[in-house]
């Protein structure tokens, strides 16, 4: 179904072309007559993002005149606002950004950093063992933000209006409120008991001294505040000057070691992104400190050889497996943030020979035990991100994800900033091979130093063929790469973009050695076909992460998207903008 809502009057119209009660294939917006010469421009802006507030603040930055680079920084702070149990000013982001003018690709990197006075054994509990409570709850699981540098930089380098005018969607809406939804008030209920540890959260998320429901209107005047400081200051509204005294002094009063210079001395990174092909797709990605590039291309390089489309169902889903499960293997032992691990053997992972030595070891018919590929750790003691693609008339691509890790990250909002710090330091190794909240594991890559990036799994990824322009991304923790890498699969079979998120997926990340299944992902056929060649497989109902994608076919030059159906309040919209005289 497509639903016409013209929302702006002149040379603008805007389809909703992929919101997540609409199970249908996504809507293609054909403007004129489709021609076989490729478009040199989309015909408007479509935006794919995990709350409509935020899709729309985006659309009517582009109608004011912004690119969108601008329209990701109203969605992204929008978002922050709208669905803070996901993202927001105190988290971290990746951008994955095209120049339309230049052509050039860049990744911006906003992650969170470690404190200059973290210590590994601050996570340890009296026993040695790591305390998950230390490493996901309160001041000593928040990482030194990075969202709002990565909002300034993107504004101010790539962005055409001036950064007010693109947080002023996000400030009103802090002020003047939204309704709850449902996905705010059950991860809520899963935090309840961290959140209310600190009065500060408290009185922002149980105003009336219980949990928010469904449809009461939340509004965060604190936020608004600090969003005007950023606005008004730039970076140094955040990073210095009052905002940033309350924020150390709410980590400190509740346990954190921060200072004012950890604050003052955050920087957004800019990198290269990765890049690879896929049997015809030309392939954007994350470089670290994301694992998600190296890995999709350690899959992809492997699966290459196969047609996959001419490969029976059972068959095909146990060769993907095996090329997630190495993959997942060296995120274990070589991954973590480029500036500290200078010996990472990235080109040779990422190499066309590596993948027919990993290629050589599958059996066609077989489980490959994770315990017996080499390089297996020894014996060790022991949901809530967001994805938005963004495409503009002027040939801007904009693939984001931003997260504060787990739900409403740490629960410790810093008291007079509204500011939700996450707990993005569960991504460190925090202990040597001790699994994290997603289950995966790390050593001394991914060990906890001063001033270092935690390995992340975001992966926003463009994917490019002579005639289509596709965007992707995920959250899922640890699953992200897998979502995003079958996301991959799917264009590459013709999906569209609502297909593509709809799609039920199922993942492997070497440990556990089973394979996981949303319910419904695989035939009980495939299923039991899986089972003889020795896998184990468990079905898992929790939270599989939420896909936004969007699309430029350059040949019928038609804009789509696609809003993953598991987040009934995602959108993706279209925009249609005539040409310029
Ligand atoms: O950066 C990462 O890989 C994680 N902090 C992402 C967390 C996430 O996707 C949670 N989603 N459900």
């Amino acid at each position: 179904m497509t639903v016409l809502r013209p929302v702006l009057a002149g040379a603008l119209l805007t389809l909703l072309v992929g919101s997540a009660p609409v199970f249908a294939d996504a809507s293609r917006t054909t403007p004129a007559a489709a021609s076989t010469a490729l478009a040199a421009h989309p015909p408007g802006a479509v935006i794919a993002s995990a709350h409509d507030l935020a899709t729309q603040a985006g659309l009517r930055i582009i109608a004011q005149g912004g690119n969108a680079f601008d329209a990701a920084v109203a969605v992204a702070s929008t978002l922050g606002v709208v669905e803070p149990e996901s993202s927001g000013i105190g988290g971290g982001d990746f951008y994955l950004l095209h120049d339309g003018k230049t052509g050039k690709d860049v990744f911006v990197d906003a992650r969170e950093v470690a404190p200059a006075a973290v210590k590994a054994s601050q996570y340890l509990g009296a026993d040695g063992k790591l305390d998950h409570d230390k490493a996901l709850d309160g001041a000593l699981s928040a990482g030194i933000p990075g969202a709002a540098a990565g909002w300034v930089y993107v504004a101010r380098h790539y962005g055409r209006l001036p950064l007010k005018q693109d947080l002023a969607p996000a400030i009103a809406i802090a002020r003047g409120g939204f309704p709850v939804y449902a996905r705010m008030v059950s991860e809520y209920a899963e935090r309840q008991d961290v959140m209310r540890r600190w009065p500060a959260t408290t009185a922002i998320y149980e105003p009336q001294g219980k949990p928010l429901a469904v449809d009461d209107v939340l509004k965060q005047p604190d936020l608004a505040a600090t969003l005007q400081a950023l606005a008004d200051h730039g970076d140094a509204g955040f990073y210095r000057g009052e905002v940033a005294k309350k924020i150390v002094a709410a980590v400190n009063a509740a346990g954190g070691h921060w200072t004012a210079d950890d604050l003052a001395h955050y920087e957004v990174k800019l990198r290269e992104p990765l890049v690879f092909d896929y049997r015809g797709w030309h392939i954007v990605t994350a470089p670290p400190p994301s694992s998600g590039g190296v890995a999709l291309a350690e899959m992809l390089n492997i699966l290459s050889a196969w047609d996959l489309k001419k490969l029976d169902a059972a068959t095909r889903v146990h060769l993907i497996v095996e090329a997630m499960r190495r993959a997942y293997r060296d995120r274990t032992f070589f991954l973590g943030d480029p500036d500290f691990v200078k010996d990472m053997p990235i080109a040779r992972l990422t190499s066309m020979a590596y993948a027919d030595q990993m290629r050589a070891g599958i059996a066609m018919d077989k489980a490959t035990p994770s315990s017996s590929l080499p390089g297996a750790p020894p014996p060790h003691v022991g949901k809530h991100t967001t994805h938005f693609s963004i495409i503009d008339r002027e040939g801007n691509y904009v693939a984001a994800t931003l997260t504060v890790n787990t739900a409403y990250g740490s629960g410790l909002v810093a008291a007079g900033t509204g500011v939700l710090l996450n707990d993005e330091m569960d991504d460190f190794a925090l202990q040597a091979g001790v699994p994290n909240v997603y289950g995966v594991i790390g050593y001394d890559a991914n060990a906890v130093k001063p001033g270092k990036r935690p390995l992340s799994s975001m992966s926003p990824t463009f994917m490019l063929s002579p005639d289509k322009v596709v965007l992707l991304g995920s959250s899922g923790g640890s699953r992200i790469i897998t979502n995003v890498m079958r996301g991959i699969l799917g264009f590459d079979d013709g999906l569209t973009p609502q297909q593509v998120v709809t799609r039920p997926h199922f993942h492997h990340q070497y440990l556990p050695d089973e394979i996981m299944l949303e319910p419904q992902a695989l035939s009980d056929d495939v299923v039991a076909r899986l089972r003889a060649m020795g896998y184990t497989l468990s079905t898992r109902n929790s939270t599989w992460g939420i896909m936004q994608a969007v699309e430029w076919d350059r040949r019928s030059n038609t804009l789509s998207g696609g809003s993953d159906p598991r987040n009934p309040v995602g959108s993706a919209r279209v925009q249609l903008q005539e040409a310029k005289p």
